[in-house]
């Protein structure tokens, strides 16, 4: 009994030596993770890794023991990872660097919390990123080149593709019916999952589809334009037209997980490209004057990544504060009142739509630095609609509010505010 007794003390002494031992690792530990956030380098470096691993082996010459101590110091290793993973969204505004580069946008909502992955060549590691080790029902449209789907079936065990016609045309009832129907055809439970791999009309659609099967099942999102990848595949609204009216009926139904490919956009018309930079700049005017300037002196054009990066952050942001849209997260409506009844009496493209909107909803200042990016991008100014016909339209559309309608509007670059707007005063307008 005194022999484990004093064991137990000598264990004690050592314990204690130790987690001093153990702060002191993990102060320097802190002073890597900010001079990697500052370099923008990975948390993970395996050369580095392998090298202290090695010189753990060296420094045990007794072999009963040797391999406890080496994994001693993987766990070591793998603490300060995760402490370091957690520091860096305070030094990188929200994004933390994988292995090989790959970039992670954490999405933290009070109920879910999921992974936004940014990077070229991201679409091959879906496997890594999503739990595919069940039925996975990969819903795209004609439009997207097949191989994106194709490759992500090619990382399942057991998936089937589900092709819609391309256009805003398919988010609609009749489609929705048929692939819950396909679904149920084809024994789908409740814990498979759904994965869009396409713009917003299938991201809203497939969304909307997993939201409603047997009252929710997982979905995951690889958006393949421009317009998903810095907006709608973020944020979890999901929804399909109805009437003749958009996004009528739908869900908050957040991703299980969103993987962001910029190279899947090198197939992608330039006209969808336009529209996709539309709403990135939307989120630039109403929420970042830098993206702005970014946008302003034409160095987007070099660098399609960062303008996504920083719109997924914006994004982020404002989902984070306001999931359900109950007040900030209306800000990102900005344009889409008039965008949304120019995109349905004319079939101009989303972005585009949003863009003439845009104009009618900020001040003379802000619509001039406006119209000059419009210039640069190549995006509509003006749409031809009668407009007894554009105001009917958007006084039947879901943000007609009893006498007033509550728009967002930007007086100043990057400080976008709501206001509620008579109706009388939208019809002088337009
Ligand atoms: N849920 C949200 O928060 C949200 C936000 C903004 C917009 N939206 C919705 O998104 C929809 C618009 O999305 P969109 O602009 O992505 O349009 P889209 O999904 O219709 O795609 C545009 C076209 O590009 C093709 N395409 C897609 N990826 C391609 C690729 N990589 N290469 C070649 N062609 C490709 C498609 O086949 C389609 O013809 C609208 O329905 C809008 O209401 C939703």
């Amino acid at each position: 009994m005194d022999k484990l007794m004093q064991a137990r003390e000598k264990i004690n002494k050592i314990d204690s030596d130790m987690a001093e031992l153990f702060s002191l690792r993990m102060s320097a530990v802190k002073e890597i993770a900010e001079y990697k956030a500052e370099h923008a380098l990975p948390i993970l470096d395996a050369c580095r890794e392998q090298a202290i691993i090695d010189a753990a082996s060296e420094r045990i010459d007794n072999e009963e023991i040797k391999a406890h101590y080496i994994n001693f110091v993987k766990s070591n290793m793998a603490i300060s990872r995760a402490y370091q993973a957690e520091l860096y969204p305070l030094h990188m505004g929200g994004v933390l660097y994988d292995c090989e580069g790959v970039k992670k946008i954490r999405m933290q909502l009070e109920k879910d919390a999921y992974d936004i992955i940014l990077g070229c060549g991201t679409i091959s590691l879906a496997d890594k990123y999503f739990d595919l080790n069940r039925r996975v029902l990969i819903v795209t449209d004609s439009g997207v080149p097949s191989e994106y789907a194709q490759k992500v079936a090619s990382k399942c065990a057991n998936s089937y593709i589900y092709t819609i016609d391309q256009g805003e045309a398919s988010k609609s009832l009749e489609n929705f019916e048929k692939i819950l129907t396909f679904m149920a055809q084809n024994r789908f439970t409740r814990t498979d999952c759904v994965i869009a791999v396409g713009g917003g009309v299938c991201g809203d659609l497939a969304g909307f589809v997993a939201a409603s099967y047997m009252r929710g099942i997982d979905f995951y999102n690889i958006p393949t334009t421009l317009l998903s990848q810095v907006d709608s595949s973020i944020g979890g609204k999901v929804a399909i037209d109805l009437g003749g009216y958009k996004n009528t009926v739908g869900a908050f139904y957040q991703p299980k997980g969103v993987i962001v490919d910029p190279e899947l956009l090198l197939t992608l018309d330039i006209n969808q490209i336009r529209s996709g930079l539309a709403e990135a700049l939307k989120m630039a005017t109403t929420s970042d004057a830098e993206l702005f300037e970014i946008f302003e002196n034409g160095s987007f054009l070099d660098d399609i990544e960062l303008v996504i990066e920083r719109s997924l952050l914006i994004k982020k942001g404002i989902v984070e504060r306001d999931e359900k849209e109950s007040g900030e997260r209306k800000i990102l409506n900005f344009g889409h009142t008039v965008g949304h009844a120019v995109e349905s009496l004319t079939g101009m493209l989303h972005g585009h739509a949003v863009a003439v909107g845009m104009l009618y909803v900020c001040s003379q200042a802000v619509k001039e630095r406006l119209l000059s990016i419009y210039d640069i991008i190549g995006l509509p100014t003006s749409a031809v609609i009668e407009s007894d016909k554009l105001f009917d339209f958007i006084l039947r559309d879901k943000k007609a509010d009893g006498d007033s309608i509550t728009i967002t509007y930007v007086k100043e670059i990057g400080k976008a505010e709501l206001i509620k707007m008579p109706i009388q005063k939208i019809k002088d307008l337009l």
